[in-house]
């Protein structure tokens, strides 16, 4: 990877959200909180992180933020695309993560927020049925279209930059086809309107054409396509995914190399979770869940590697389970039993009972990728950001390679990476 000097962090930069839900108005009311002193940005290693480097003879940590020429939480401006029309504190409000104690002190600021319309053809989200959409009479007019909302909302929001993570609904399961292949049967497909062109697949496309880096917050097919994956290198744009790593999932790859580290055998471990926000909605459709389940089971694998060690990791049973259960809201409630044996075989358990709250896991992961990738795209980094990793629960990887899923391995390929980039400012 060849790195460029940085340019400066200076001016507005536009962070776009296609898909405005629960997830998207937390990180929202959160920066906007925090940018008055009213909140601590917890979980952002951007925010309160600190880069260990070597200076001389002595290694120091350096805060993120003197570290890297980061744009600030001041410079951001919020922007993004939903099929239901409401403002951001309507939404905030009805997702009941935040209190309204916090949500009153930025009531102004997000009531005028307000979502564009959407890209939607409801195959791909069947739980869903929004009014907020856009008609066209082609999926490519379709990328027309967003990529006017991107230059209008630069525009009138005076930005210099953006970058879009998505945070909407995760969609039906689909594996690439023929016209995922290149950028000619892609944009062939956009004006034939290919039934195997989704709708997030249409904002990536629109993104990248507008320069704009984009990272997928699911675990739908998006950005891991091999024409996406062209086009942002021919154009020059980072690319991120896929699937925000928060609960059940982070918790996984903070044992499971503990567990190995030990050499501690598993036998099995089997996950189940209850959730009742939007998102558990969408994930009732049994297509929609299959995104997520397969993103979700690739972890265990990476991690305990049963060909190197088979006596340890060779016959795992991994069980995931997702219940779509309403009086838990965002709230969501997360258990795993691990089955686990040691010396000589002898069985044992742990029992994980996480009550997590999503979307506020995941709002400091929609901020830093925010940062990074707007760091990445100024430091000439385009294509797949796979040292954003740590991120994502089914991270990308280049072709023929395994994704690495340990958290602390991951921690350290993100900061290497991030070391190279301060040392191109001194
Ligand atoms: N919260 C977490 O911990 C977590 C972790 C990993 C992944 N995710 C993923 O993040 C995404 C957002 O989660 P959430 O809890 O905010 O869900 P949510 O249901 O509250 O919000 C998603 C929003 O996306 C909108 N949407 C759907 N299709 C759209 C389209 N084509 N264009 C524009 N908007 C569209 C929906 O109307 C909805 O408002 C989901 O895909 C979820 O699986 C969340």
């Amino acid at each position: 990877m060849t790195l460029s000097r940085v340019a400066p962090a200076t001016g507005r930069l536009g962070l776009l959200m296609p898909g405005m839900g629960a997830v998207a108005t937390t990180v929202i009311a959160g920066i906007m909180l925090a940018r008055r002193g009213l909140a601590a940005p917890i979980g952002s290693l951007t925010q309160l992180g600190s880069l260990p480097m070597r200076r001389g003879d002595a290694s120091s940590e350096v805060p993120m933020r003197e570290a890297l020429p980061l744009a600030g939480l001041d410079q951001i401006a919020f922007g993004g695309w939903d099929l239901f029309p409401d403002d951001a504190l309507a939404t905030a409000t009805n997702a009941e993560v935040l209190s309204d104690k916090h949500l009153n002190l930025v009531a102004d600021e997000l009531r005028a927020v307000r979502p564009m319309s959407a890209v939607f053809y409801p195959e791909f989200v069947r739980r869903l049925h929004g009014t907020n959409v856009k008609t066209a009479p082609s999926k490519a007019d379709m990328v027309t279209q967003v990529r006017e909302d991107i230059r209008r909302f630069m525009r009138d929001e005076k930005c210099d930059r953006a970058v879009a993570v998505w945070c909407g609904s995760t969609e039906v399961y689909r594996e690439p086809g023929p016209v995922h292949a290149t950028i000619e049967s892609f944009e062939a497909g956009l004006r034939a309107s290919d039934p195997g062109i989704s709708n997030s697949q249409i904002y990536a496309w629109a993104c990248l054409q507008e320069g704009v880096p984009f990272a997928n917050g699911s675990p739908s097919l998006t950005v891991d396509i091999p024409a996406v994956l062209e086009l942002a290198k021919v154009r020059g744009v980072a690319i991120g995914g896929k699937d925000f790593k928060t609960g059940q999932t982070l918790m996984k790859t903070l044992i499971a190399p503990g567990l190995k580290t030990r050499m501690l055998g598993v036998r099995g471990w089997y996950s189940t979770n209850i959730l009742g926000n939007r998102d558990g909605e969408v994930l009732d459709d049994p297509e929609s869940f299959k995104s997520k389940e397969v993103s979700k089971l690739g972890v265990l694998e990476s991690i305990l590697r049963k060909d190197k060690m088979p006596e340890l990791y060779g016959n795992i049973s991994h069980k995931v389970r997702i219940d779509y259960y309403p009086p838990r809201g965002d709230q969501k409630e997360g258990w795993d039993n691990i089955d686990l044996f040691g010396w000589m075989g002898y069985p044992m358990q742990i029992k994980v009972n996480f009550l997590c709250r999503d979307s506020i896991l995941a709002a400091p992961v929609v901020l830093d990728l925010a940062l990074f990738l707007d760091l990445a795209q100024r430091a000439g980094m385009s294509g797949m950001q796979d040292w954003l990793g740590f991120y994502f629960k089914a991270p990308m990887s280049p072709a023929g390679t395994s994704p690495e899923h340990d958290l602390f391995a991951q921690h350290e390929r993100l900061h290497d990476t991030l070391r190279r980039v301060a040392r191109e400012q001194v």
